[in-house]
């Protein structure tokens, strides 16, 4: 492995090289999900969810503390969010088919948090109007995964403005520059929208305990790139009378070419929502494998599914029953399994799940009044 690959980037908005997990747990200071919080999660959910099984939800802050609230009691609520810089892809799906089940299990109230602002300050290709578009766009698939009408509060920050600017503000008011600059890598010419934006980020972590005087522990299940949001948010928060939020941090679904994670500004490496299932199965052909360059040498040599991204396609997403997991690994380690048939069989796989997604979409455009947070008039 050459140095550049081994070196990568992690940051709300950059995800670049091979990822090293544990590495990023020592920098980032969180903790790794251990069996006895998966045990404790058992306890109270029956089964685990195999993206908890899998470790692909692998590390967290505070997670056992949220636990010891809920057994003392105490109900947390969710808090989640998107950036809609453009279409939903199947990566942002797992932190919210993962919430989605944390609603469930625990029957608590999620929060859901449209950037439409932040990605209009981050991409200078993008208007306003555009990424208020997509915040609609991207609730579709949110409202499509299946959360709860009555517990589910998604709002834009543009439009939601009055309830949450206030908030930010007495956030903010406890920020520097220099903090901001130090986690997040600003400088002299980020424009001050970038700078202001952590607080607005961080507001949602206190909704219910404004909205409904009570100090409600807070629970946010995300990739692991958010992570530094929260780290200031942490700090802030005993000095508003807060709890701090707790964290559950995803891995990535990766890139379906080599190495990085499936992004939006990639379109080859991502699969999106709204792909025809044509382009999908095209998309998944062309992907790069852990497979040899031939099927002689397949044969010979076996693949590597560690670094395939049709393998993982298949551990996070499209593959939970156990024996065939286990079965595609060993069939790829051995070189039974030729890359073109393993990629045809998730083809389809995906195709069925596009098709069934896009029904659940077009439904949720009636829905949407139903989950939509606004500002008392
Ligand atoms: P955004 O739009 O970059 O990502 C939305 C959610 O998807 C996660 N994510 C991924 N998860 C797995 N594999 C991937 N390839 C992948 N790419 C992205 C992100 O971690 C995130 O959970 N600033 C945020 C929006 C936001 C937010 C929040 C996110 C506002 N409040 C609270 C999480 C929690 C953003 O731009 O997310």
């Amino acid at each position: 492995m050459s140095q550049d690959e081994r070196e990568f980037v992690v940051t709300p908005w950059e995800v670049r090289g091979e990822v090293d997990y544990e590495k990023l747990i020592r920098d980032f200071g969180t903790s790794i999900i251990t069996d006895e919080i998966l045990e404790r999660i058992r306890k109270h959910t029956g089964d685990l969810h195999p993206l908890l099984k899998r470790k692909i939800f692998f590390s967290h802050r505070d997670f056992d503390w949220i636990l010891n609230r809920y057994e003392a009691g105490e109900k947390f609520f969710l808090y989640t969010g998107r950036g809609p810089s453009g279409h939903t892809h199947l990566g942002h799906l797992i932190p919210w088919i993962f919430t989605k089940y944390l609603q469930e299990e625990f029957d608590v109230e999620l929060y859901f948090q449209m950037t439409d602002d932040e990605k209009f300050l981050h991409d200078p290709k993008l208007n306003l109007d555009e990424a208020t578009g997509y915040a609609y766009e991207n609730a579709l698939d949110v409202i499509a995964c299946g959360f709860d009408p009555k517990k589910t509060f998604i709002f834009i920050d543009t439009e939601y403005a009055k309830t949450l600017y206030k908030i930010a503000t007495k956030f903010a008011k406890h920020v520097t520059f220099s903090t901001v600059k130090a986690a997040f890598g600003f400088d002299v010419s980020t424009n001050i929208g970038l700078i202001f934006f952590p607080s607005i980020q961080a507001a949602p972590c206190f909704f219910p305990s404004v909205l409904k005087g009570k100090n409600t522990p807070c629970l946010i299940p995300a990739a692991i790139d958010q992570s530094v949001y929260w780290r200031v948010a942490r700090d802030v928060a005993p000095k508003l009378s807060f709890y701090k939020p707790a964290e559950i941090h995803s891995k990535f679904f990766p890139s379906l070419m080599k190495g990085g994670k499936m992004s939006a500004s990639e379109p080859e490496s991502a699969i999106f929502t709204v792909d025809s299932p044509e382009l999908a199965e095209s998309k998944i052909m062309n992907a790069f494998t852990g497979g040899q360059a031939t099927i002689k040498e397949q044969k010979e040599k076996g693949g590597n599914p560690k670094i395939c991204p049709i393998y993982h396609y298949y551990s996070i997403l499209f593959e939970w029953d156990e024996k065939k997991m286990a079965e595609i690994y060993e069939n790829c380690k051995s070189g039974c399994l030729i890359c073109g048939d393993d990629k045809q069989r998730l083809a389809e796989k995906v195709r069925s799940f596009l098709i069934e997604h896009q029904k659940k979409r077009e439904k949720a455009r009636d829905m949407f009044e139903d989950f939509i947070l606004r500002d008392p008039s």
